[in-house]
């Protein structure tokens, strides 16, 4: 046992109040051991979820599950900042810890500290793009019809004002299943043009779950002179690997409270060292100056939830600790199990690519007879089951994580008529 802890425990037993020195060092002699609470081995099980027995959540596309050892670090964080809410929120025992945080997101992206910012979710890093980039008459945004609202808004509504232009394309919704990589880098490519100067894209979009080739995308792009290439990861980071230097990416924007399983409101996001002093932040407060030429000058000064920002570093610990390979291929099955009951149901359809590489854990099932809310919503209250429909396609969405099983997703086709 260290000193400090060994200190900190007399205090304890002594009922003598603590010094803030006292309450820093039990920060890090008692939050450090939670990981220590991690027990999983591979991939983790329904157990470390809180999940309700009667509960089948296949629904991690719009809110992920906290493990239940992330949710004991963010209930001792809350507990800690009312011992003196000033001091934890202004004072300095927890900016190690945000550091720290900073470095083990930056560890999971294959990044530098410097280029990770903790912004509020996908939509606060398209919002600043759409604002802070340089863009103007002249300029052209390009983006695809499985961009999210979120990341798509912010560029169509500011557009006007700065004198920007945005065009769009459409991916072919009833025709996806057998879409390649190249027919996906065409689509970018015949929509380039020499005035492109930002492409916005979802790496798994939110509806029909297309993984876009990013890296290739990425390359083809540049060749073409396109300057600012940035990523929509809510429905990625944490199903499947990232690696920004790999991709060659400029900026990611993420909802951390889905795939990386954090609480929700706050998030992390990527910006490469690149074009920092390119992006005009979109949050300034008083001395805006001090925050250093870094990714951390686009974060929000104002009063953060500070302990639900370091629990993302207990999440990331988590996330750290899955084995990737077994995550990876228990997300495969349950993908390939799903495929093969759509194929074989006379009364579905399946509306997502037939290739894992081009596909991800949120996959859409076209139902016939009925309408996807009528069937969501009948299966939610008879039996618990947790689904995303979308009537525009008249799909269900299903998008489970490494607990869900087999059974749950034969469950879902046995209930279609
Ligand atoms: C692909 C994608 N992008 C962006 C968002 C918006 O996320 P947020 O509301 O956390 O900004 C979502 C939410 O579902 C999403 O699925």
């Amino acid at each position: 046992m260290t000193t400090d802890r060994r200190d900190f425990l007399k205090h304890i037993a002594t009922g003598a109040a603590l010094s803030p020195l006292m309450i820093m060092n039990k920060w890090t002699a008692e939050m450090k051991p939670l990981l220590d609470k991690i027990t999983f081995e591979g991939i983790p099980s329904r157990s470390d979820y809180s999940l309700s027995d009667d509960v089948i959540y296949l629904n991690h596309g719009s809110i992920g599950t906290i493990p239940k050892v992330v949710q004991q670090a963010r209930r001792e964080y809350l507990d800690n900042c009312e011992t003196n809410p000033w001091l934890y929120m202004w004072g300095d025992p927890w900016n190690e810890a945000y550091e720290e945080c900073r470095i083990k997101a930056a560890n999971y992206l294959n990044a530098s500290s410097d280029e990770i910012s903790f912004v509020h979710n996908t939509t606060e890093v398209f919002n600043l793009l759409a604002t802070g980039l340089p863009l103007g008459p002249g300029d052209e945004v390009l983006f695809c019809n499985l961009n999210h609202a979120g990341a798509s808004i912010p560029f169509t509504f500011h557009a006007e004002q700065k004198g920007y232009k945005v065009i769009t394309f459409d991916f072919p919704m009833d025709d996806l299943s057998l879409m390649t990589k190249s027919d996906i880098v065409g689509m970018y490519e015949q929509h380039i043009t020499p005035r492109t100067k930002v492409i916005a894209m979802p790496h798994i979009d939110n509806t029909v779950g297309v993984r876009q080739p990013v890296k290739e995308i990425t390359a083809m792009a540049r060749s073409k002179g396109v300057k600012y290439i940035t990523l929509d990861t809510a429905q990625s980071m944490g199903m499947i690997p990232i690696d920004v230097k790999d991709l060659d990416i400029d900026v990611i924007g993420t909802s951390a409270h889905k795939w990386i399983q954090s609480p929700k409101g706050t998030s992390l996001a990527y910006f490469s060292e690149r074009i920092w002093e390119d992006i005009h932040p979109m949050w300034v407060t008083w001395g805006q100056e001090r925050w250093e030429m870094s990714a951390r000058r686009f974060e929000d000064y104002g009063t953060r939830n500070r302990p639900e920002v370091l629990t993302q570093g207990h999440s990331l610990d988590f996330q750290a600790a899955i084995d990737t390979e077994a995550q990876q291929n228990k997300l495969k099955s349950l993908w390939s199990k799903a495929l093969e009951l759509a194929d074989a149901h006379p009364n579905t359809k399946w509306r997502s690519p037939r290739d894992w590489e081009l596909g991800g854990s949120l996959y859409a099932i076209e139902i016939k007879g009925e309408t996807a809310s009528d069937y969501a919503s009948r299966v939610y209250t008879n039996h618990g089951i947790v689904l995303r429909p979308f009537d525009n396609l008249n799909t269900i969405r299903i998008s489970p994580n490494v607990f869900n099983t087999e059974a749950e997703i034969e469950k879902v086709f046995e209930l279609i008529a």
